[in-house]
């Protein structure tokens, strides 16, 4: 997969040379290219931002530097235009079945923005020739795009064939598709079976793999009305068998 990132602070993705992402560059399988937003302003400063049009406090970015920057990104690719991700805390929240969609695009794009956000001119001229997504990653305000770009390259990256060692660990993730969908992880644990007088559960020694997978699906039922009403609301009933609604009763929910 090609990733370009344009950006007013390309330094801020250095972390996407190091562990898993960092591999799969290394490798080929992921070409991460950054390029610097100031490179297509003109004038001495190298201004890419300017006064809101109605007031209001902040800075606006102008379209012409991220236009032309645009351009020449996709000028350097195939015919078929990238998928562009505009990061903005007004967006589409980014999901893990967003992550998956994103990971079987050949191309993206993304264009974080400092400031009040980007020209909506941009987003305008660029939707009428290829998807462009305004995108969020939570209902908090950073202090730019860039470090939304850094979650979400390193979420579609892992999903890429042959990054992730294990395959089955982004089948089993939290809110991947499937019997655990919408199911909060439940906790993990690993040798020793003792630690300061605290036991591993019993049932995760027995070997027994249908006891532990009833176990962890309880665990995971648990966390998720515990940490996550949002999520145990949108249950499918018909994905609840009667030991669950049989736990969710016990724990004040029921069905
Ligand atoms: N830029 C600033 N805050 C953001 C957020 N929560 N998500 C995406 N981009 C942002």
């Amino acid at each position: 997969m090609r990733v370009d990132i344009i950006s007013i602070f390309p330094e801020y993705f250095a972390p996407l040379d190091v562990s898993l992402i960092g591999k799969a560059r290394e490798r080929g399988i992921l070409d991460v290219r950054l390029h610097q937003l100031r490179d297509w302003a003109h004038d001495v400063h190298r201004t890419v931002d300017d006064t809101p049009y109605g007031g209001g406090p902040g800075m606006v970015m102008k379209p012409g530097p991220w236009g032309e920057a645009i351009d020449a990104v996709l000028a350097t690719g195939p015919a078929e235009p990238p998928r562009i991700i505009v990061p903005t805390p007004s967006g589409v929240p980014f999901t893990q079945r967003l992550a998956m969609e994103y990971a079987a695009e050949p191309w993206l794009l993304f264009t974080p923005a400092r400031y009040e956000g980007i020209d909506s001119r941009v987003m305008a001229e660029y939707g009428a020739r290829t998807r462009v997504d305004e995108v969020g990653i939570g209902d908090y305000v950073l202090a730019g795009g860039e470090v939304a770009v850094l979650v979400m390259v390193e979420a579609v990256g892992r999903l890429l064939p042959g990054v992730l060692g294990n395959a089955r660990s982004a089948v089993d993730d939290s809110f991947a598709p499937g019997a655990m969908e919408n199911l909060l992880e439940g906790p993990v644990y690993t040798k020793p079976p003792e630690w300061r007088g605290h036991e591993v559960p019993e049932v995760l020694l027995s070997g027994h793999h249908g006891k532990i997978a009833r176990w962890r699906r309880d665990e995971a039922l648990r966390r998720t009305a515990g940490n996550r009403l949002d999520l145990l609301a949108a249950l499918d009933p018909a994905s609840l068998d009667e030991h669950d609604r049989r736990l969710l009763k016990e724990l004040g929910f029921p069905s």
